[in-house]
């Protein structure tokens, strides 16, 4: 089988991981791997925490309900949402496409987007500004074909829990391909562990927290069941 697909069948949620170092290139690497993953308008909108420490990991893991997965493995990785990072994302892809030389042309018609994007994402002091772009929206569907950007701030966290999640599988596909294994895990006090990272509750959720190690050799593997294709696909 083709290597990639090798990688994500043979990923498990694995749950009892034995001590093993995980090199600072390697770390690079599976870190590297999660941000190449897609996200809406390349916003990339996610902080991932990588928890390598021994005390730290501990603490984490404890905020992780003392999950074994989480107290056995070799890193923690907090995975956040982040919505209050597009303005900073923006600016940085702009002087990125000055650096390389874009057309003028090109950078106009991003910074034109990103200028749109900030205006349409931002949901203002109690949602008032999302609930008037709502019924703007909204009268506007009743003639024209169009879809309902994300207004409020909790569908802003939705918009931004998808690309964090595509970045979540990738990290796991990619420490699997290493020889590595991984569980994901939304088991956790989320409020503590928000507190303990210094996390702002209006702008940042965590999505799930990743445990990275190698399986123990004690582990034994339930057997992988997945719905049959036809009751997940609609083939039209
Ligand atoms: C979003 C998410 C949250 C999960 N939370 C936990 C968890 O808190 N603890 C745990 O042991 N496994 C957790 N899992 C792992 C699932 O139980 C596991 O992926 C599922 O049973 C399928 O098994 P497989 O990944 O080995 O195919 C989670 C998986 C996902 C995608």
């Amino acid at each position: 089988m083709n290597d990639t697909l090798n990688a994500l069948f043979l990923r498990r949620a694995v749950k009892l991981f034995e001590p093993v170092e995980i090199s600072s290139e390697m770390r690079e690497q599976i870190l590297h791997a999660a941000r190449q993953a897609p996200s809406s308008f390349n916003v990339q909108p996610y902080r991932m925490y990588w928890i390598g420490s021994a005390a730290k990991r501990a603490a984490v893991a404890r905020l992780c309900l003392g999950q074994k997965p989480a107290e056995t493995a070799s890193a923690l990785i907090v995975v956040v949402a982040d919505i209050g990072s597009m303005s900073a994302t923006t600016e940085a892809q702009l002087a990125w496409m000055r650096r390389n030389h874009f057309a003028d042309g090109k950078i106009r018609d991003y910074q034109r987007t990103a200028k749109i994007g900030r205006i349409l994402f931002m949901p203002g002091p109690l949602n008032m500004f999302a609930a008037l772009k709502w019924v703007l929206f909204w009268l506007l569907n009743l003639s024209k074909v169009m879809g309902m950007p994300p207004l409020f701030r909790h569908d802003l966290f939705k918009w931004a829990t998808k690309g964090t999640s595509l970045a979540c599988e990738n990290l796991m596909i990619a420490a699997e391909a290493l020889g590595l294994n991984t569980c994901p895990m939304e088991g956790f006090d989320g409020r503590r562990l928000s507190q303990y990272l210094g996390l702002s509750s209006r702008f940042q959720e965590i999505v799930m927290v990743i445990a990275i190690g190698k399986k123990s050799h004690a582990y034994i593997e339930t057997p992988q069941w997945r719905r049959p294709l036809e009751a997940t696909v609609t083939v039209l």
